[in-house]
């Protein structure tokens, strides 16, 4: 066995809180939603008891309306800002008022397969739950047709070049001084800048100011932006329902339909002047214009096409381990500045599960190489510098670990 499999696993159980699991130490001290799963899933190849803990744990927190939120404030911790506190919401635990990319319907149909009998009766649970979150992400954030999101947090890529244009139309409050936490953990230059965390904690005021009621985000927030990135994760999501709905003997028409409607709505975010699927302000509906790793998530949902194929090469060439979260041709584009740049491992790896399907062996052979030469030569950390490989972010990162142990390793 390779010595860093064992590293892995410690990265796993040093990260436990009893039955959740953080991203990593001070950074990031709560549960957050995708983090969440993607341990789930790297536990599962070897202690599957544990990794439906974390899925059961993660689902109990699930709104009334149907939402899974981004962060689950399980015990206050003070290394971690904007707090419970901040977000203002009522549930216990309490939680953020936002959601996340939804990979869970995706690793519980892997954990699944991977043990089935242990898994069906937590199929049985969390399909409804699931089900629910689905028709959430339907009717609250699918009203153009693709995903839109109503904070930059929500999609995962919190500062990737996408948003931009969005961000730029929100007012900041000038009087409501707040300390930032992450620049305490982690190189301020690897983080977002204070440009973008006053927007965010505009957008949040926001939010909280409205109780989370998603009508009044959708509606009157400052910020809401059609996002690839979670429309392909979801549209891959709901063929992994479909799937666990066949299994348990569920009618699934519903679920084809809303599949359907989505894999349509997900046509409108394609730019055809630059070949990409890119994002776009529903406020203003103009296009973002930018080219971001999202796009290439069409890979994990199976769409795929020609000019799409030629700028995923064109990009992967200028840099030396893909694929990186922002365009390298882009003036945009910062190397070691969180999702301006960097190449993450976690969103290889589902690039990598689309190529997989697609049958495209040789560029997934690549990818993996590429992601398991990073984390060889820097250990396990949040995302990399694409040119040079440097480590970037938080160390003896969760979600790292588990890709390692269950794709590149
Ligand atoms: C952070 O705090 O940077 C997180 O990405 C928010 O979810």
């Amino acid at each position: 066995e390779n010595p860093l499999d064992q590293a892995a696993r410690d990265v796993l159980l040093g990260n436990d809180r009893g039955g959740y699991t953080i991203p990593t130490a001070r950074l990031y001290p709560y549960q957050w939603n995708w983090d969440s799963m993607f341990s789930a899933w790297g536990y599962g190849t070897f202690d599957m008891a544990r990794a439906w803990q974390e899925v059961d744990l993660l689902f109990s927190s699930q709104w009334d309306t149907g939402m899974v939120p981004h962060i689950i404030f399980h015990n206050p911790d003070p290394d971690y800002f904007p707090g419970p506190g901040v977000w203002g919401a009522t549930q216990t635990p309490p939680t953020s008022g936002i959601s996340q990319p939804p990979v869970a319907a995706t690793l519980i149909l892997k954990l699944y397969e991977m043990d089935p009998k242990a898994g069906l009766p937590h199929l049985k649970t969390l399909y409804p739950k699931l089900v629910a979150w689905h028709a959430w992400w339907m009717r609250e954030r699918c009203k153009d047709g693709p995903v839109a999101i109503i904070h930059p947090w929500e999609s995962g890529r919190d500062n990737c070049p996408d948003w931009d244009i969005g961000m730029e139309g929100v007012q900041i409050n000038e009087d409501d001084p707040y300390t930032r936490r992450d620049t305490g953990h982690v190189n301020a230059d690897e983080r977002p800048l204070k440009w973008d965390y006053d927007r965010y904690l505009a957008i949040l005021a926001f939010g909280r100011s409205v109780h989370w009621n998603d009508r009044a985000m959708y509606e009157d927030g400052p910020f809401l932006m059609a996002d690839p990135g979670i429309t392909f994760v979801l549209l891959r999501a709901f063929s992994d329902l479909i799937e666990i709905g066949r299994i348990l003997g569920e009618d699934t028409a519903d679920l084809s339909a809303q599949h359907d409607q989505l894999r349509e709505g997900a046509s409108k975010l394609w730019n055809a002047e630059k070949g990409w699927f890119d994002a776009y302000d529903l406020r203003t509906g103009q296009s973002a214009n930018v080219l971001g790793s999202g796009a290439f998530l069409a890979y994990f949902a199976g769409v795929s096409r020609p000019a799409l194929d030629a700028h995923f090469a064109r990009i992967w060439d200028k840099v030396a381990f893909g694929v990186p979260s922002a365009d390298p041709e882009s003036e945009r584009f910062d190397p070691r500045r969180y999702w301006r740049g960097p190449t993450w491992p976690v969103v290889n790896s589902l690039i990598a599960m689309g190529l997989t399907d697609m049958g495209r062996n040789e560029a997934e052979t690549r990818l993996r190489n590429e992601t398991a030469a990073l984390i060889e030569a820097g250990g396990f950390w949040e995302y990399y510098d694409p040119m040079d490989g440097t480590p970037c972010g938080g160390a003896s990162f969760g979600w790292t670990a588990a890709i390692w142990l269950t794709w590149c390793g």
